[in-house]
């Protein structure tokens, strides 16, 4: 018998706040392999693609629902210039990446990408460029985007092959100004943002959705100013619909609150706890980036958008020879669940959020090896989330103590539920004690009778697995019927390190 127990209540008849789709978005930046190679293969590539775009890739994102996608940077995004990538693809020009020294082809570009997006019935966010660009750059972008053709910028688009205007809604006015994108004083991006925000135009089928440079990991100050300056001045107080922020559990850059060197796939109990508990401290973040807003702005109408978060290990002895490829394993898996779960805690303000990044960078979702697409154990965290995509967030009342590392607590079971528009209930639990398992007794309260839970847990055969071409579906989840559920009731024993999610219909 396990010696932990963790009683869990499920008001099934008290459905809170939305949990927007959106918080389930990806990141795709031209860095490393991640555009190029992991999702653009080129339309002569013998590797199977639609119009360029690997179709294994497509359809891992397609069954994940990914919502929106983040392009084309991060930081490149701030030494873009989207002309560059419009225009007969073998007459674009061959440039330096500089932010990331590589060579840039410009193959994908704004309409490639929206391709891209429509192929995987996502929404785009494009990222503009503040730190090297200018306002009339900006602004043309979006009205070469989306205006109506009748006018110069609308009908090159049309001559480019998409007279319809493409209808993009989310907007980054730069990325990460305080560093990469310009190292700028919060005081000086807020007013530049207002500048650019000003001139960005909204067209018929599109009401932009402003998005500005918030803070990297703790700087408090940051969104203080960005608040005080831009979420409601005079003369246009709806201006600032989102400002971001941007935390990596062990970066890189933005800079994390461990230093602490951690790799990828070769970890002992000591840093599983690391990423384990300074995970969790997205939710601490969260909740103090978010008391400053709620002073500003107390009817949460500017929301949060964690538009960069994930693992950023340090370069393993890995199998590619670049710094930004990382395998993923259960660990990340659950680092994850606990994300997802601190962003659906605060759904009332946090409405985006994208993971970084989709594919052979960081903490990917798809890893690609040649032409072999492989899905990591990331993908699988996603996946068992997609029940909660536009549900509603149901309280749970959770038994468990919270366990601590390097001063920061976090939960031995996370445990998220939701009601469905199809009023389907489903349950998330992660389990982040690597080493025992753990009795769950999990109570659905406020609902009839005669529910019928289907489940599917992912776990690991050794907690540094980790999925390659040989072995694709070493860490994948599978249907999990391992309890008893009797009365409203289910009792189980979940193993250690674990990710579960059951639904009730
Ligand atoms: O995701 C990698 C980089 O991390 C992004 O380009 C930047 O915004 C952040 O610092």
């Amino acid at each position: 018998m396990p010696s932990h127990r963790i009683v869990l209540t499920v008001a099934a008849d008290q459905p809170g706040p939305g949990i927007s789709r959106h918080l389930f978005g990806q990141f795709a930046e031209h860095l490393g392999s991640c555009v190029y190679d992991g999702l653009w293969v080129g339309p002569d590539s013998p590797i199977p693609n639609v119009r360029g775009f690997r179709q294994e890739a497509v359809a891992a994102l397609r069954e994940l629902r990914m919502p929106n996608l983040r392009w084309p940077g991060g930081c490149f995004a701030d030494a873009y210039h989207w002309r560059n990538g419009i225009g007969p693809r073998d007459q674009r020009p061959r440039q330096r990446n500089d932010t990331w020294g590589q060579i840039e082809t410009n193959a994908v570009g704004t309409h490639e990408f929206l391709d891209l997006c429509a192929q995987t019935g996502c929404e785009p966010v494009i990222c503009g460029n503040l730190g090297s660009g200018t306002v009339q750059e900006m602004r043309d972008w979006v009205e070469y985007l989306n205006a109506p053709t009748g006018t110069v910028l609308a009908d090159e688009r049309a001559a480019n092959g998409h007279p319809a205007p493409y209808g993009v809604r989310y907007w980054g006015v730069g990325n990460e100004s305080w560093g990469c994108g310009g190292l700028m004083r919060a005081e000086y991006y807020a007013d530049e943002f207002r500048r650019y925000g000003t001139y960005l135009g909204s067209y018929e089928k599109s009401a932009l959705f402003r998005i500005a440079t918030g803070p990297g990991l703790d700087d408090f100050h940051w969104t203080e100013v960005l608040m005080r300056a831009c979420a409601a001045p005079r003369f246009n107080p709806g201006i600032m619909d989102g400002l971001s922020l941007h935390y990596y559990m062990n970066g890189g850059c933005p800079p994390a609150r461990t230093q602490q060197h951690l790799l990828a796939t070769s970890f002992g109990p000591e840093q599983w706890r690391t990423v384990m508990a300074h995970g969790w401290y997205m939710d601490e973040l969260i909740a103090r980036h978010s008391a400053i807003m709620d002073r500003h702005d107390p009817a949460r109408r500017v929301k949060l958008i964690v538009d960069e978060w994930g693992a950023w290990y340090a370069p393993d002895p890995a199998p590619r020879p670049s710094a930004y490829f990382q395998q993923q394993t259960i660990r990340d898996a659950l680092l994850s669940a606990l994300t997802f779960d601190a962003f659906i805690r605060h759904a009332e303000r946090v409405h985006m959020a994208n993971a970084a990044q989709v594919a052979n960078v960081l903490h990917a979702s798809i890893l690609t090896f040649g032409a072999a697409t492989v899905r990591t154990p990331t993908w699988h965290a996603f996946h068992l989330y997609v029940p909660h995509q536009d549900a509603r967030r149901l309280p749970v009342a959770n038994s468990a103590a919270l366990l601590s590392h390097d001063g920061l607590p976090y939960p031995r079971v996370s445990a998220t539920a939701s009601l469905a528009p199809d009023q389907s209930v489903t349950v998330t639990l992660a389990h982040t004690d690597p080493a025992e398992p753990v009795r769950i007794e999990l109570q659905l309260a406020g609902r009839p009778a005669g529910a019928r839970p289907v489940g599917r847990l992912l776990a690991a055969p050794e907690l540094t697995d980790c999925n390659t071409p040989a072995a694709p579906d070493r860490v994948a989840a599978r249907p999990w019927d391992d309890f008893r559920f009797e009365s409203g009731r289910l009792t189980a024993t979940l193993p250690p390190a674990c990710l579960a999610a059951v639904t009730f219909r």
